[in-house]
């Protein structure tokens, strides 16, 4: 949604607002020359942005302000009051600006006619910072190489330019599309609800304009980490200052007589989702086989589309390992609901033109089969080029791997976590743009370390869940509010500390369980047990423990 198409709201706040009536801490969502624009008061300093984020559209009105920032409700993005910018993903685009001035003294106007002493008033738009403009430290390399189109490669890619690298940058990515908005493949585009322009990150020119030379259907074949250079499958090479690797995951196929018929899909690129589409305009009745999240996504966006659908899996309740039972039997009954029948307990033993036959013995009538049973780290390419790589690419806390100079972000990469003490990977879309953006910053010398809570979001109907924190392993789960309300607030925990936190149309609570995990990182003094083998990590330890 943009800004200029969104209804208006609240006083013009170019006509004056009585300063008393914003306290501090507080914002106020109004309007200016037709946008709407919130306007808040942090100490003694005044700010006006664009109301609505820059990634989906969010009210920001019923986000959280955390020092001179504001955080998104939906998807936890976090703009700078100050510039506009968007400082963290999943918002690329930074909001407007706008001047405010406060009213002291009718005698040092210009205009006193239409002004009031203790006013407000929000003035011009201001530019937008699309660049900064700070001297890149010395070492720069000459050239980046992001290996993957997805989420981190794209957002680092990005962030290389906004941070005013005027290197080469060159993405090459095995997809034959561009870069694109995954979590939207099953939801919105799915059910039907948003469009095919939709799902790209960015239009073509984008790349164009921000000098990222972007090669698709592009697969690196091999990494020489000793010359600096990466080879294609088609046998071309390319050298590299520094390296990103961020070649996401890949779907764990199904291993049953029948898996390779053509009615058979998965779900990972814009091209499956396409094929998905045009699959499920033809069929009337579909077996998902998968009870986690991209299963129970494609469930409800099919059901959107007014087909049959089945649930297959082995566990009995659905999304129980990382939910809990109660969150998991209400989400059961939600799918029940909306008319999805569950077969659980079971699994797939073979596949055929128009049926699915189980475990149990059950056979299901199916024309679309979806198999949404997992995903692998793609990390083949850092194991053939040496790096260290253990369930993932081991990473530092700069997210440089055991090899000085290449990185990795995003799906494949295993990082220490500073709030749990622990090595951990996760597949979320903001994780994989925030480690996108923070190792762009690190190829430039930065040395920011990654610290980000994790953070995920699922839709599935009118049910939004969003989760912060990381809880692999919990032993309690408390439930406040109602689920069945869709109103609730769960917090995970294991030997009664706090790990993570779902929100079930909870925004605010999950905002504020987000800023109190980053105030627990901060005291944390975990030792972060260092990459064997990289000499850079060991140099910066010293950093590490005293930073941020
Ligand atoms: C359908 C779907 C829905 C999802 N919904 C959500 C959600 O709601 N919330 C959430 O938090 N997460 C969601 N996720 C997960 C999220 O999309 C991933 O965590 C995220 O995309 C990971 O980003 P990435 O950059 O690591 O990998 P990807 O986005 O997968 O990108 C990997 C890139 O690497 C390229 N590549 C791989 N190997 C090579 C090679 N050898 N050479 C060149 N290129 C290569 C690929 O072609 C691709 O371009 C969803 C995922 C899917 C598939
Ligand atoms: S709508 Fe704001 S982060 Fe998604």
């Amino acid at each position: 949604m943009s800004e200029e198409k969104a209804k208006l709201s609240g006083p013009d706040l170019t006509k004056g607002i009585e300063l008393s009536t914003i306290p501090d801490g507080t914002m106020m969502l109004g309007h200016a020359r037709g946008e709407p624009v919130l306007l808040v008061r942090h100490g003694k300093e005044l700010f006006a942005i664009g109301a609505i984020c820059t990634h989906y559209g969010a009210p920001l009105e019923q986000g959280l302000l955390v020092r001179d920032t504001v955080r998104c409700p939906w998807h936890h993005a976090c703009f700078n009051l100050r510039t506009g910018e968007a400082l963290r993903a999943p918002a690329l685009d930074p909001v407007s600006r706008w001047r405010v001035e406060e009213i002291h003294d009718l005698a040092r106007q210009l205009t006193p006619v239409e002004q009031r002493v203790g006013t407000v008033y929000v003035r011009e738009k201001l530019e937008s910072v699309t660049r900064r403009s700070h001297s890149l430290a010395a070492g720069t390399p000459e050239s980046v190489i992001i290996v993957g189109g997805g989420a981190a490669g794209n957002a680092a890619a990005e962030t290389l330019r906004h941070e005013g690298y005027s290197g080469r940058v060159i993405m090459l990515s095995a997809d034959e599309s561009m870069p694109c908005d995954r979590p939207n493949l099953s939801k919105g585009y799915l059910a039907g609800t948003a469009s095919d322009e939709s799902n790209l990150l960015r239009p073509e020119k984008f790349y164009r304009e921000h000098e990222i030379d972007l090669h698709l259907g592009a697969r690196v074949a091999a990494i020489d980490v000793g010359s600096g250079q990466v080879k294609l499958a088609d046998d071309s090479r390319h050298d590299y200052g520094a390296l990103l690797l961020a070649t996401g995951a890949e779907p764990v196929r199904i291993e049953v007589p029948g898996s390779d018929l053509p009615h058979v899909r998965y779900l990972r690129t814009l091209a499956d989702s396409r094929a998905l589409v045009s699959k499920a305009l033809a069929s009337r009745r579909a077996v998902v086989i998968g009870a986690s999240f991209i299963g129970l996504e494609v469930a409800a966006s099919l059901r959107a589309r007014n087909i049959d659908v089945h649930v297959v899996g082995p566990e009995t309740i659905p999304m129980e390992k990382v939910l809990g039972p109660e969150v998991g039997s209400f989400i059961r009954r939600l799918h029940e609901e909306h008319g999805v029948t569950f077969h659980l307990g079971t699994t797939a033993t073979s596949i055929d033109e128009r049926s699915v036959m189980l475990k149990n013995g059950e056979k299901l009538q199916a024309d679309l089969v979806v198999v949404g049973i997992g995903v692998r780290p793609a990390t083949s390419l850092a194991e053939r080029a040496g790096l260290a790589v253990d369930r993932g690419v081991t990473v530092d806390e700069y997210l440089e791997t055991s090899v000085p100079g290449v990185f990795a972000a995003g799906d494949i990469a295993r990082w220490p976590d500073r709030l749990t003490g622990e090595r951990i990977r996760v597949e979320h879309f903001v994780v994989a743009e925030r480690q996108g953006q923070t190792a762009a910053r690190n190829m430039l010398g930065r040395q920011e370390i990654f610290d980000a809570v994790p953070f995920f979001w699922t839709e599935q109907y009118d049910l939004g869940i969003a989760y912060v924190g990381h809880a692999e392993r919990w032993d309690k789960a408390e439930i406040d509010g109602q689920l069945e309300a869709q109103d609730s607030t769960i917090t995970y925990r294991r030997n009664g500390k706090k790990l993570a936190v779902a929100t079930i149309h909870r925004d605010l609570d999950g905002l504020r369980a987000e800023v109190e995990f980053e105030r627990a990182m901060t005291k944390n003094n975990t030792s972060i047990q260092t990459v064997q083998g990289s000499a850079s990590t060991n140099a910066r330890a010293e950093t590490a423990t005293g930073g941020s």
